[in-house]
């Protein structure tokens, strides 16, 4: 398995192209689903993610163009077409690699009135039920059941428009709801839908594929379900999180980066909070860039749904926390176990205890290089910028881990100075 080695100490300065949203992508992808009309996806980031996409899609009988890798960030245009839909069964394989698979649940029922998706099982940050996806599809008038470790749900005549109020904010069930209710009769209103960037992006491009949506980024969305949606042509949103991880790079080592394609209206939380560290996160033309010349320092902060400080970004604030002066209050509201970062932090020498959902960290002078390991995405990466200012050596281990959301990280990490490398088998 490929480790990351690096050698701490070096500031980072240069710029850092910011890719396409792999939490836009997805979720544009599965809109395939609801058409037999080509769908073209721009600005599509080249990660482990989408090519676990594609392989469901493909799986179902949906044709996947997949373009070529235009540089490390100007992503690839994807063209799929949903017209020879041949199974609507997302196999366990599959969708145990990857939670967000069960997306296709939503569009397959729409569309076909039945699907068959397996559960998504266990997962490292917490137990991520799917039940605010299922009662939503319920309220449309789907009838579901679980057998065998596979969702059930079937609509032979179709769904038909509700009102759908979620009891808790969830991203992936409003992403659901959205295109299940873009194919049933009549309107459905979501209430206490999620805010996210993404969930706009993916209304943007049901409209364009001719659903009638309203107030998406607002927590009511008003959809208006059509016969048929048509193809059409989208292009993906910046990744936030993968900015923010790069922001967090400048912070913790002390330098200056520019990341041009980043969008400085979807990071305000990040910049809000790395402003009180002592970082400067600013906007020009084309880029967002961040600088760090003074001492950091440590900061509460609590994690939010959008516009809140982003769950995803909480592991890398929490590797700039351990050497910020002073003492940090993390705290998870999302997720019930995303602290899986700490022991290993630990490890680099950072004092951080944990009660509930709360992380106290304890600024150090320094972390010390060693070999480290994670279990999620946002974990790994970081041990990685841990580990770019760590003294010594830190190897990185499972960067299967990082190949899901980081797409030419270690390139895109050297360019900048750090000494970082990837070391294969
Ligand atoms: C999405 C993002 C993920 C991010 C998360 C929160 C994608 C592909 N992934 O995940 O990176 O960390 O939003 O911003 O976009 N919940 C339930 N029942 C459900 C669904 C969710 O209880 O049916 C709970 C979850 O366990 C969690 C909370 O709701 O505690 C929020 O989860 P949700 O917003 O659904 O996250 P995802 O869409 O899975």
């Amino acid at each position: 398995m490929d480790r990351i080695r690096i050698r701490g100490g070096a500031p980072l300065h240069g710029t850092i192209p910011i890719g396409g949203a792999k939490n836009a992508a997805l979720p544009l992808m599965a809109a395939a689903l609801l058409t037999a009309a080509p769908l073209r996806i721009a600005n599509v980031p080249d990660l482990a993610d989408i090519g676990t996409m594609v392989e469901l899609l493909r799986s179902l009988g949906v044709a996947a163009d997949i373009g070529p890798a235009t540089g490390a960030a100007a992503g690839r245009v994807v063209t799929l077409d949903g017209g020879r839909v041949s199974d609507t069964t997302a196999d366990y394989e599959l969708v145990r690699k990857m939670r967000a698979s069960v997306l296709v649940l939503g569009p397959l029922v729409a569309r076909f009135g039945e699907a068959r998706v397996s559960l998504p099982g266990g997962c490292a940050i917490g137990t991520r039920p799917v039940d605010l996806h299922l009662a939503g599809l319920r309220r449309l008038g789907a009838e579901i059941e679980i057998v065998d470790g596979y969702v059930l749900a079937r609509a032979p005549t179709g769904l038909t428009g509700a009102t759908v109020v979620f009891p808790q904010v969830s991203v992936g069930a409003t992403e659901n709801l959205m295109m299940a209710a873009a194919l049933a009769a009549g309107e459905t209103v979501l209430e206490n839908a999620a805010l996210e960037p993404e969930i706009v992006d993916l209304a943007r491009c049901l409209a364009t594929m001719g659903a009638e949506i309203d107030g998406a980024g607002t927590a009511r969305i008003r959809i208006r379900g059509r016969q048929k949606l048509a193809g059409g042509e989208h292009r993906v949103i910046p990744d936030r999180i993968e900015a923010a991880t790069y922001v967090m790079a400048g912070a913790i080592t002390g330098g200056a980066i520019r990341l041009p394609g980043a969008d400085p209206a979807l990071m305000e939380a990040v910049g809000d909070v790395m402003a009180r560290t002592g970082t400067e996160v600013a906007a020009d033309a084309d880029a967002v860039t961040v600088r760090r010349d003074g001492p950091l320092t440590a900061v509460n902060v609590a994690t939010a749904p959008y516009p809140g400080f982003p769950t995803d970004a909480q592991a890398q604030l929490m590797a700039v926390a351990a050497i910020a002066a002073g003492t940090s209050v993390l705290t998870e509201t999302i997720f019930e176990n995303r602290f899986m970062h700490v022991p290993e932090l630990a490890r680099m020498g950072a004092d951080i205890s944990v009660r509930g959902n709360h992380a106290t960290v304890r600024g150090v002078a320094a972390l010390r290089g060693a070999p480290v390991m994670a279990t999620d995405l946002r974990a790994s990466v970081s041990l990685v910028l841990a580990g770019l200012v760590a003294e010594g050596e830190t190897t990185v281990n499972r960067v299967y881990h990082l190949d899901r959301g980081y797409a030419g990280l270690v390139e895109k990490l050297a360019a900048c100075g750090a000494e970082i490398e990837r070391i294969r088998g």
